[in-house]
């Protein structure tokens, strides 16, 4: 799969050298590549941004470098890619959405700053490609490069190859639709908590009974949002 970043902030994405992405990188699973919006200026400040048209507070990112940089990436790709925009005015990112991110070729992310991106670098790139805008939560940041990297973790993951035991992946929360059992390791007692005795007897059936239950009521507690759509899909 082919990844490629648009940032004015390249070192952010450093930190993907490590872990299992630095792994799948150096394995050739996913092929990411980092462009610095700042090489497709001309002027000596390698300016980036500008007042907005009607006023108001904040700059606005100009469209020319955009231009550049998404064409270079575009006239080079076989198929056109999706592009997708962070921001919080997208829709928002879940589980499934990074299911269809892992099945995707080649995904351009373009990571805005300031009070956004020109309207018409959206406008014109959806001339060329897929387009999406794209919300990692009902909170507003700084710019896209964290909620881009929050991304890559979250499907990164899910292409295949990458996490060395596929069955690790089917039971986590939001795979099912109810968050994840509590998990314990050795030792069987620690500090004085107990490890459930279920998961002592070896009796598989309980285990599942048990931690299944524990989905249920955890989910139910603390997202009843996701519980009762879970209800509603097993009728
Ligand atoms: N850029 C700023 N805030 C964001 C958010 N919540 N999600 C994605 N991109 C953003």
């Amino acid at each position: 799969m082919r990844v490629d970043i648009v940032t004015i902030f390249p070192q952010f994405f450093d930190i993907l050298d490590l872990s299992l992405l630095g792994k799948a990188r150096t394995q050739g699973l996913i092929d990411l590549r980092i462009h610095d919006l700042r090489d497709a200026t001309h002027d000596r400040h390698r300016t980036v941004d500008d007042t907005p048209y009607g006023g108001g507070a904040g700059m606005v990112m100009k469209p020319e470098p955009w231009g550049e940089t998404l064409d270079g990436i575009l006239d080079e790709a076989a198929e056109p890619p999706l592009i997708v925009f962070p921001s919080p005015a997208g829709e928002v990112f879940t589980q499934a959405t990074a299911r269809r991110y892992a099945e995707e070729p080649h995904v351009v992310f373009g990571c805005g700053r300031y009070e956004g991106i020109d309207q018409r670098v959206f406008d014109w790139a959806a001339s060329r490609a897929r387009v999406e805008l794209v919300s990692i939560g009902d909170y507003v940041l700084n710019g896209g490069e964290v909620a881009v990297m929050a991304m890559i973790e979250a499907f990164g993951r899910l292409v295949p190859g990458v996490v060395g035991n596929p069955e690790s992946l089917v039971e986590e929360s939001h795979e099912s639709g109810l968050l994840e059992y509590p998990s314990y390791t050795k030792p069987a007692a620690w500090r004085g908590y107990e490890v459930p005795e279920v998961l002592l007897s070896g009796h598989h059936a309980k285990v599942a009974a048990w931690r299944h239950e524990q989905q249920l009521e955890r989910t139910a507690r603390v997202r009843p949002d996701l519980y009762e759509a879970w209800t509603a899909a097993q009728d």
